[in-house]
Formats: structure tokens, sequence, C-alpha cells
């Protein structure tokens, strides 16, 4: 198993634990203008054309509900929006930024959405808030958006001097810097080397301790030399950016990414109706092997094995939708390089039982 070369993603758990603001004001700051069209061609919703043809059987209905665990910019849930008119989306995105832009994007749609500053894993508080027990859709998305990559001062780009911050939810306390400057040598090779499948852990981890000793690391830069001088020179001259692992898994630690899907997704598969389906878009391995786990877990049957009949309560619950994971396509990637690394799987709701 190998990181994916554009591995990208994010999600810490909010340090309050508390849901945020439903259907806020849009904001201006921070350029995020939509009439020179930064947001629709900036960033490109990922295989689209697929997530809408997953999604649409579920959404037939005569008021149905999605989720869209990872709003970002929008662009997936404006193209739902627009396929289903009578549709109702709530979108949830743990960073600030992405529902003031995503509020405006939306608002030709405004009665029919529910924008929430949340993080996936609060998934449940965020329907029984928003009054709907069951949904239709749930669509989760999970990479890091294009203006979070490219806004070099977010702190997630080794291409930027920036501070060491790579937070998505910039409300939230624990950043970069504190995990470089505070963690533990065995903390700091633990997250390298399990978030960043780095095969030199140790050696980063060491030079990190022995550097932040004489001045404590605080932009990417400086953070992107040591890694480059603590990796073998043999090793630096192939497979690109050695900084690249050690970011990735920095970014997994401070977002809280795995144990975010671990909570979110489950939820969001609970709260499907009889026939409601979910879509997962992952860009690492670690994220998509979660997802496969997650939901081959619930398509299986699990009476125990030498029963003349299968037991109804051990019937799975769900069926998937794709085989294996799907990938975009040579004519998406040419116009998207930046879906390279994406992985979709997706499953349906078969069964709705009792203890449902
Ligand atoms: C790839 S972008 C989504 C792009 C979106 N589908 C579109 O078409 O514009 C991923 C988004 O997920 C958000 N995100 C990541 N982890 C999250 C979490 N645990 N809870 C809520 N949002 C999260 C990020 O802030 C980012 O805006």
């Amino acid at each position: 198993m190998g990181t994916w070369p554009d591995g990208t993603g994010w999600g810490p758990s909010r340090t309050d634990g508390s849901t945020g603001r439903v259907n806020r004001e849009p904001g201006r700051e921070r350029g995020l203008e939509m009439d020179d069209d930064a947001g629709k061609s900036g960033h490109v919703p990922v295989m689209l054309e697929r997530v809408l043809e997953l999604l649409a059987p579920a959404l037939a209905g005569d008021a149905p509900v999605v989720v869209d665990a990872n709003l970002g910019l929008g662009g997936h849930s404006e193209a739902l929006l627009a396929a289903h008119p009578a549709l109702h989306l709530i979108g949830i995105d743990r960073d600030p930024f992405a529902i003031e832009f995503s509020t405006r994007r939306l608002a030709p749609y405004a009665e029919r959405t529910t924008l929430v500053h949340a993080s996936s894993d609060e998934l449940e508080e965020v329907l029984a808030r928003a009054g709907r027990e069951t949904i239709d859709g749930a669509l989760f998305d999970l990479g890091v958006s294009s203006p979070q990559l490219d806004e070099g001062e977010r702190g997630f780009a080794y291409s930027y001097d920036a501070p060491l911050d790579m937070r998505m939810d910039t409300d939230q306390e624990l950043t970069a810097e504190v995990v470089v400057n505070t963690y533990s040598a065995a903390q700091l090779v633990r997250i390298l080397r399990d978030y960043g499948e780095e095969r030199f852990a140790p050696r980063v981890a060491s030079l990190i301790i022995k550097e932040r000793a004489k001045d404590p690391i605080t932009s990417t830069k400086r953070l992107a030399d040591i890694v480059r001088q603590a990796i073998p020179a043999a090793t630096r001259r192939t497979g690109g950016n050695p900084a690249k692992r050690t970011f990735q898994a920095l970014r997994i630690e401070v977002n809280a990414e795995l144990s975010a899907l671990e909570a979110a997704l489950p939820a969001a598969l609970d709260a499907l109706a009889l026939g409601g389906r979910a879509v997962v878009l992952s860009y690492h391995s670690l994220e998509d092997r979660l997802t496969k786990q997650i939901l081959t877990a619930r398509t299986k049957d699990t009476s125990p094995p030498g029963l003349p009949v299968p037991l109804p309560a051990h019937q799975p619950r769900f069926r998937l939708l794709t085989r294996g994971a799907e990938l975009p396509s040579e004519e998406e990637l040419a116009r998207n390089p930046r879906a390279a690394s994406a992985r979709m799987r997706a499953a349906e709701r078969i069964r709705v039982d009792d203890q449902d």
C-alpha cells in the first residue's frame, strides 16, 4: 500500500465540540469573489457526472434530502440542487471560509439549503437541529479544497513559505506548529509513519527535535528544509518532494481527519432511508482504506456460518454500488490534474429494520 502522489485531505475536531452557525451571512474577505469565476474554475468538482448519476435514483422522491458533508466551494452541491428541483441540501464544512463562499454561490437556492459550520463528525447533531431524522443521500468529498492549498498563508503547502498552520477550521487551537514543536519524538514518529507512511520517520522526527531545540520551527519552508536534510540523498533523488509525506501526516493529525471520517460516515449511513445512497471521494490511501472497511462491513451477511436459513437480523443493510474504487477518467484528468488521486466508493441502503 502506498500513499497516492497527490494525497490531500483534511479534518480536525472542533476543540469546543460545538456545532457552528446555520446559514451564515456571506462574507467577502480573503478575495473569495464569485464574479471573477474563481470559485467555479479554481476548484472543479471531482467526478461530478458520476456523483450525480450515483445519487440520482435516491433523490427522485417528492422532498429528498441530501447531506454534503464536505461542502467546500459548493461545486457538487450546486450541481445537485440544479439537477433536483425538490431537493433540500444540508451542507457542512469545518472551514468558515467555505461556508461563506458557498452561501454566496448557492444563494439562488437559499430556500432549499441549510449550510452549517461544523465538523462532519457532528452530523447527527446537525441533522437533529435541522429537524431531519433521515436523509436520502450523503456525499463525502474528503480532500482539501483548492483555496486551502492555494492560499499559501494557510500553511498546507510546502511550496509556499508560510506559518505552520494547516487548520481547516481556523477556530480550532491545534496547529501544525504546535504539533511540530511540542509532540514527543515517539508521537512524531507515530504520526509520520501512520499518516504519512514515511519510511524515514525516526530520522525526520529526531532532526525536528534537534532543530526545534535551537529555535522553534514556525514556517513551512524551515520544516520542508529539515525534512529534506533528514532524508538520505539517494532517496531524495527519486519520487517528488520529500516533504510531501510529512506535510500530509501533519495535516491529518492537525485536522483529525481519519477520526472525523470514522465517526461521520457511519452516522450518515445510519441516517439513510431505504433506497438512500452514500458516495465517498477519497484522496489518499488511508481515507480510502477506512471508507472501504466501513462500507464493506455493512454489506456483509453476518449470520453465523452453517445456519440452514440466513437470519433476517444478520442480513446486510447496504449493497455496494461501485466495484472496488472507481477512478476519474483520462478525459477528466486531462482537464483537472488535481483529480488524479481521487478514489470513489458508493453504497445503497437496502434494508431498514427495528434497530434503525
Ligand atoms: C475537496 S473539498 C470539497 C469540494 C466540494 N465538493 C466542491 O465541489 O466544491 C473538501 C472540503 O471538506 C472540508 N472538510 C474536511 N474535513 C471536514 C470535516 N471533518 N468536516 C467538515 N468539513 C470538512 C474542507 O474544509 C474542504 O472545504
